[in-house]
Parts: structure tokens; sequence; C-alpha cells
């Protein structure tokens, strides 16, 4: 298991141990954590599941591919650590991610 911590819009933390395999949004849903909308569930085609991962792990999550980033063209509020969370996959490397939830979705 992996451990991944959500902060909410108003500061409240959501850590959550997530099974290898499976998303950073999947976890959200699964956890009722607020503010991960995933209406197309999880085929990279609605950008409301927008995330900004900690400066600690942007390297170890890596930049998003090309469909990835056209589609956080229409998320709100982009900055450069911004992932779709549906499109990071959890693994070994990633206990203790940390990510935080923009204001609003889309
Ligand atoms: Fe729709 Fe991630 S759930 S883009």
């Amino acid at each position: 298991m992996t451990k991944i911590t959500y902060i909410a819009f108003d500061g409240t933390k959501f850590d959550v141990e997530a099974e290898n395999g499976s998303t950073v949004m999947e976890n959200a849903i699964r956890n009722a954590v607020p503010g991960i909308e995933a209406e197309c569930g999880g085929a990279c085609a609605c950008a409301t599941c927008h995330v900004y991962v900690d400066e600690a792990f942007a390297a170890i999550v890596g930049q998003p591919q090309v469909m990835e980033e056209d589609m956080l063209d229409f998320a709100f509020d982009v900055r450069p650590t911004s992932r779709l969370s549906c499109q990071i996959k959890v693994r070994d490397e990633l206990d203790g991610l940390v990510v935080q939830i923009p204001e609003r979705q889309g």
C-alpha cells in the first residue's frame, strides 16, 4: 500500500492508503475526498480531477502526456505542477505523495 495525502482547498487533510496500480483519482473518489469530480471516470476527457502535485514529488510523478496536457487547458488555475489525477498511477515510489486540490474544477 502507498500512502497519499490529499489537501482539500480549505486545508483539510485526507490520508489514504492506496493500492498500487490504481490511480490517484480513484483513491480520492473511494475515500470521498472533496473537490475531485472525475466526471469522465478516468478517461482523460474531462479535466475535473485536477490536482497540484507537491513540489517534492513533481519529478517522481513526472510530466503529463500530450493528451493530458491538452485536457489541462480546460482546467481552472493551472500551475506548473498541475496534473490530472486519473493519469497518475499509484506505485511504491509515490509513497508519501501529497496533492492539493484546486479551489474548483473546470
Ligand atoms: Fe476525467 Fe481525469 S477523470 S480527466
